[in-house]
């Protein structure tokens, strides 16, 4: 048995109430220096120490006296012109403290603290070209982060940069969990594996590392705006260096002065349940451009989709169509008798038949096929309070897509289409641009905007991964970016197996929501044509009530109803999904290991209800869960959704058992959670 001794409530919530200040100062120390320049967080625990060595500007990281990353380079090579980052001395260092506090329109947590020392140390060759540049340090209680600033100077203009030099040395060699980059086919969507950092390919970020002691390190990246997604490469001698995809010419990043690059994020914590899902990226990003967001709603959705996943309806026209103007008026129904907000249509327009990931040019975003009557049904969803999520499958034919978008993105503006499902599958542009490279990245942010303008909230699938740029564009809701539910549904596959679910937690969704469309209902999949399906094919690795745990798990505000309605008649504990709320005021990790378990609580933005998910891997678990995070004196009651008696992933996945109990801030729940198994418990007010 686990207890979970932590309190809840860790101090980035309990700092709320009553927060009014806001602290700025700034100081300077000018002239050159030797010594290195010290930056601490708020709390002193992280520091950061920025010098020259042998000519070179380097950085190194400390929590609490341990070293946790070495002194490493930084700087850049360029084509056709000399590196930049050697040679160099410190010219001026600057200091500032910033302590605010913001409120999201909607997210895992209602109000975020940014509370940051900063350190900006402006450089500049010693000889030749003599050009300048910062590099922006900022050192929070959870982390730490840096990005470079290119002034505007005589020899620095336009410029092509072929590598960054950003590196991250290691005392030791962290356990890392990851996923290769550069996946042709696959992208983000592969399973996690874990090594000692030494052993890595090239790799995505967000990168979760584990030290020998148990600290807890995520590097990734905040606020990637006009640059190449960054990957990290490993080197025996423990390094870390950043690699970057390409434009169809080989380089990395075109630009000119004035420039500044996405900041490199280190997130610290002590265990992996101090791993909270990341606030530290949102505070790097420019607080909300939108005057507006009263239109920008989380809500639940189901669609035509999985039907297609598992083979029982086509994408493409014929008889087996799912998109038709009968069968969605059925799903508009079904989501309006349920509360939920959308209704995702996939394959409703022309270009589908054949091979659509090859016929990318053969996309048309505004003509539907014959039989969905598009117009009729935008109508008749809103009437029923529903809209429909629109659908651009792209198959990286990215400049048909802009030559269509403005037409399409008005035309859905004009139906009252609330919110669009975009799709990028493929490896690379027609013209041979990286999926995650600069090319791209300026495409997806083109697209924030232009939905923005049309009042359309986004679902990337196939994404370019989360930076936080919710924050700036909230109307860039959630992203696919890891192997999601889908990989249950392809035949032949083997589906994902029962630890997946407890990687993603403290991997993927540090960078923020995924649409991973839980809910499936029909775990063996005897719905699909060929179903049940037998073990070795792909289906679900989960018990039912997993399926519901998920919702909390795993956050997105636009939070899909994956199964076809039909598997949720007759279900009691469907009557969770229907209530379980998509936008949080606290959220909370309580308990959790990478790849065991996972405990995770949540209370609703708009009521009074508290909500605990917890999720194993293949082997079952009992864990105490104090409520001491409940107001005392009142009194509660706990629905709680748990595997039912012999529940197991294999042998039977649908046991469930669903109670309710009195229970208030002096009571700790035993949670039974069965291999491959999940507990979902609504902790609302006695009335
Ligand atoms: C892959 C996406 O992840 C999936 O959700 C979608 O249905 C297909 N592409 C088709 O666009």
């Amino acid at each position: 048995m686990t207890k979970l001794q932590r309190h809840p409530l860790h101090s980035r919530v309990r700092w709320v109430t009553g927060f009014v200040s806001v602290v700025f100062f700034t100081s300077i120390d000018c002239g050159w220096s030797q010594e290195p320049h010290r930056l601490e967080s708020p709390d002193g625990k992280n520091v950061v120490r920025v010098a020259i060595s042998d000519g070179d500007l380097v950085y190194s990281v400390d929590r609490e006296g341990r070293n946790l990353i070495l002194p490493s380079g930084l700087g850049f090579e360029f084509r056709n012109a000399p590196p930049m980052g050697s040679g160099v001395a410190i010219r001026e260092v600057s200091r500032r403290t910033v302590d605010e506090a913001w409120e999201q329109p909607w997210g895992e947590v209602r109000y975020v603290r940014d509370h940051h020392n900063e350190l900006r140390v402006s450089v500049e060759e010693i000889g030749g070209p003599r050009r300048n540049f910062d590099v922006v340090f900022r050192a929070f209680d959870d982390g730490v982060a840096f990005r470079y600033e290119l002034p505007e100077q005589p020899n620095l203009g336009e410029f092509e940069i072929m590598d960054e030099r950003t590196e991250f040395r290691f005392a030791e060699d962290p356990k890392a969990w990851w996923i290769p980059a550069n996946d042709p086919t696959h992208r983000y969507e592969l399973l996690y594996r874990h090594s000692p950092l030494s052993t890595l390919p090239e790799v995505h970020t967000p990168l979760t590392l584990v030290t020998l002691e148990g600290l807890h390190l995520v590097i990734h990246e905040a606020n990637l705006v006009d640059y190449a997604g960054m990957n990290l490469t490993a080197s025996m001698d423990r390094r870390l260096a950043v690699t970057l995809p390409a434009w169809a010419d080989g380089v990395k990043v075109r630009g000119r002065t004035p420039f500044v690059t996405p900041w490199r994020t280190i997130q610290v914590a002590e265990t992996a349940a101090d791993l909270q899902p990341s606030l530290l990226g949102l505070n790097l990003n420019p607080p909300n451009v939108l005057p507006d967001v009263s239109w920008i709603e989380p809500m639940k959705y189901v669609g035509i989709w999985w039907s297609l996943h598992i083979n029982l309806e086509s994408w493409g026209s014929g008889p087996d169509h799912g998109a038709t103007t009968a069968n969605t008026r059925r799903y508009i129904d079904f989501a309006a008798e349920n509360g939920f907000g959308g209704v995702l249509v996939e394959g409703w327009n022309l270009g589908w038949d054949g091979d659509w990931m090859a016929n990318a040019d053969l996309f048309s975003f505004t003509e539907p096929y014959p039989d969905y009557d598009l117009e009729g049904l935008a109508a008749y969803a809103n009437a029923r309070g529903v809209t429909l999520i629109g659908h651009n499958e792209t198959s990286m034919g990215v400049e048909n897509y802009e030559r269509q978008i403005e037409e399409a993105f008005a035309l859905y503006q004009r139906l009252g289409i609330r919110a669009l499902k975009t799709g990028y599958v493929g490896d690379e542009t027609a013209d041979g641009h990286a999926h995650h490279g600069q090319y791209m990245v300026r495409h997806w942010r083109r697209v924030i905007e232009l939905a923005a303008r049309h009042g359309i909230m986004l679902n990337v699938h196939e994404p370019i991964k989360d930076t936080g740029e919710r924050r700036t564009w909230p109307n860039m809701m959630t992203r696919e970016g890891a192997r999601g539910m889908e990989y249950n549904a392809w035949a032949g596959d083997g589906g994902n197996p029962p630890e997946h679910e407890t990687i993603l937690y403290f991997t993927r969704m540090i960078a923020g929501p995924m649409d991973y469309t839980p809910g499936v209902f029909d775990i063996l999949l005897a719905s699909s044509p060929d179903g049940p399906r037998p073990l070795e094919s792909a289906r679900l690795r989960t018990t039912l009530a997993k399926q519901l745990a998920l919702y909390l798990v795993l956050y997105s505000p636009l939070q899909m109803a994956a199964d076809l309605p039909a598997n949720y008649e007759g279900q009691p504990a469907f009557q969770f999904i229907r209530e379980v709320p998509v936008d949080w005021e606290v959220t909370a990790t309580i308990g959790g290991r990478i790849g065991d378990f996972v405990v995770v609580l949540r209370k609703d933005r708009d009521g009074p209800d508290w909500y605990i998910g917890a999720i194993t891997d293949e082997n079952a678990r009992t864990l105490e869960v104090p409520l001491s995070f409940l107001p005392e004196e009142e009194s509660f009651v706990a629905e709680i959704y748990a595997d039912g008696d012999g529940a197991h992933w294999l042998h039977d996945p649908l046991a469930i058992e669903i109670s309710s109990r009195d229970v208030n801030s002096r009571t700790t729940l035993t949670v039974d959670l069965a291999p491959g198994g999940g507990q979902a418990i609504r902790i609302r007010p006695s009335t």
